[in-house]
């Protein structure tokens, strides 16, 4: 039998990513409770509640679990309506509560990088049109500016807004995420809004902590001509990825917006990002249709044979991770895996989804590609948005009822994988015998 060891360079960050709506419980400022409380807008209509209770402490316990699992870091996200619960005040105690967190994560040797927006909005922010309000830049600069200043002792990475293109889709334009608005010509507006946003908290955090490194985290989805010798398959797949993947990173590149029919000079927002974050989970194939207008001329579907997690949500493509960090490179910066993983609450496939796309990952590290770091999604199973508690991303379980956290096998190979910088043919034959003969054939 082939056997093989595949190593990560020395100080590669490995972690899980959380978000503060998904895991501290009770924000009741935000939209998304709100949102949560109309019937239809959750799936089975599930409630966030107290989801994982960091807000009272069990953060604590949480990071213990990341460390004895050997992480060396962990994205976190700060939830603005705690901070700033009225346009006219600020909550120094719950500034100073995330104080507290971030040197917990410091003092347990994690490297904290902090998403500053992260799908949820103050109430009052969503009263005055969030993302469609011109002003949002202005409100989104000082909340940031607070916070920047208030973590610069132990935080010098930063996610200014995570997944901008998923919360302009699910949002704006699909209606599944607060304010379930479903106008493509109002998307622009939106987008335009974002990446001002940004780049007004681009330039602040630079100049309140020169050495910060700042960025968004893009979904990046794979789009796979269903035919890849059908000319029109291959056009919609390219305008597809065009539209979700590029928009924001090259906008951020290049100062420029380019939405099919409008282009629009952003200039202030011109090279302003020092790294990418890519959030990966899964491809689609993509046919041309010419009725789906909406869609973009493309039927979107996973194939017959798929390897899907529980709830289909997901198709287990790991070279679409290896596609993504391909696309990553045209812009030249360090690149960051800031989300991967998948739904699954039996573990059965999370072994091999997590192995198989770390493997991946470390074929472009093969290449010397520059990247840096990976964080699963997630630690403790948390409330997925729109999805509610349906979905299970955790590497342990969580009971919702009683708070109790189980060890799912994953993380003990994850914490293999942290510890020992890589990933081995050992590690495939005790917790996913069935890749065996691909990943290292004879
Ligand atoms: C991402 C999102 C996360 C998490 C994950 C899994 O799009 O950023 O918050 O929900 O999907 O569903």
């Amino acid at each position: 039998m082939v056997s093989a060891t595949f190593y990560f360079p020395k100080g590669f960050l490995w972690g899980t990513a959380t978000a503060a709506y998904q895991v501290e419980g009770n924000n009741t400022n935000s939209q998304w409770w709100e949102w949560e409380q109309q019937p239809g807008n959750i799936l089975h209509d599930h409630k966030s509640g107290l989801a994982c209770d960091w807000w009272s402490g069990r953060w604590r316990e949480d990071l213990d679990r990341a460390v004895e699992s050997h992480q060396n870091a962990h994205r976190i996200s700060i939830e603005w309506s705690r901070i700033q619960p009225a346009p006219n005040r600020w909550d120094e105690s719950a500034i100073d509560h995330y104080r507290e967190i971030m040197r917990g994560m410091v003092e347990r040797g994690l490297t904290p990088m902090v998403t500053l927006h992260h799908f949820s909005d103050p109430i009052w922010l969503s009263e005055s049109g969030s993302w469609e309000n011109d002003l949002i830049p202005n409100y989104f600069e000082k909340f940031v500016g607070k916070v920047v200043d208030a973590l610069k002792e132990y935080v010098s990475s930063w996610v200014t807004i995570n997944e901008p293109n998923v919360l302009l889709t699910f949002a704006y334009v699909l209606g599944q995420f607060p304010p379930g608005k479903k106008d493509l010509r109002n998307a622009i507006r939106v987008a335009t809004n974002m990446i001002n946003s940004h780049a007004a908290a681009y330039h602040l955090i630079h100049k309140i902590q020169p050495q910060a490194q700042v960025g968004i985290a893009t979904n990046y989805r794979g789009f796979v001509p269903a035919k890849p010798w059908f000319p029109p398959d291959v056009w919609v797949a390219r305008l597809q990825s065009r539209l979700f993947n590029d928009l924001f990173p090259v906008a951020l590149r290049d100062g420029v917006l380019r939405f099919p029919v409008t282009v629009k000079r952003i200039p202030q927002a011109k090279n302003t990002q020092d790294f990418l974050g890519i959030d990966y989970y899964t491809c689609d194939r993509v046919s041309f249709n010419l009725f789906k207008v909406g869609e973009m001329f493309g039927r979107r579907f996973y194939p017959p044979d798929a390897d899907l997690s529980d709830n289909g949500f997901i198709a287990n493509e790991p070279e679409g991770l290896f596609t993504a960090l391909k696309w990553a490179l045209q812009f030249k910066k360090p690149i960051i895996i800031t989300e991967n993983g998948v739904e699954d609450s039996d573990d059965h496939l999370r072994p091999r989804y997590l192995l198989q796309h770390i493997h991946q990952l470390w074929r472009g590290v093969n290449f010397t590609w520059p990247v840096k770091g990976y964080f699963h999604w997630t630690l403790v199973d948390n409330f997925e948005w729109e999805r509610g508690w349906t979905q299970r991303f955790g590497l342990w379980e969580l009971d919702t009822e009683t708070q109790a956290r189980r060890k799912r096998p994953s993380a003990d190979l994850y914490a293999q994988i942290c510890r020992e910088n890589c990933i081995s043919s050992d590690m495939v034959s005790q917790y996913a015998p069935e890749i065996y003969a691909q990943m290292f054939p004879e």
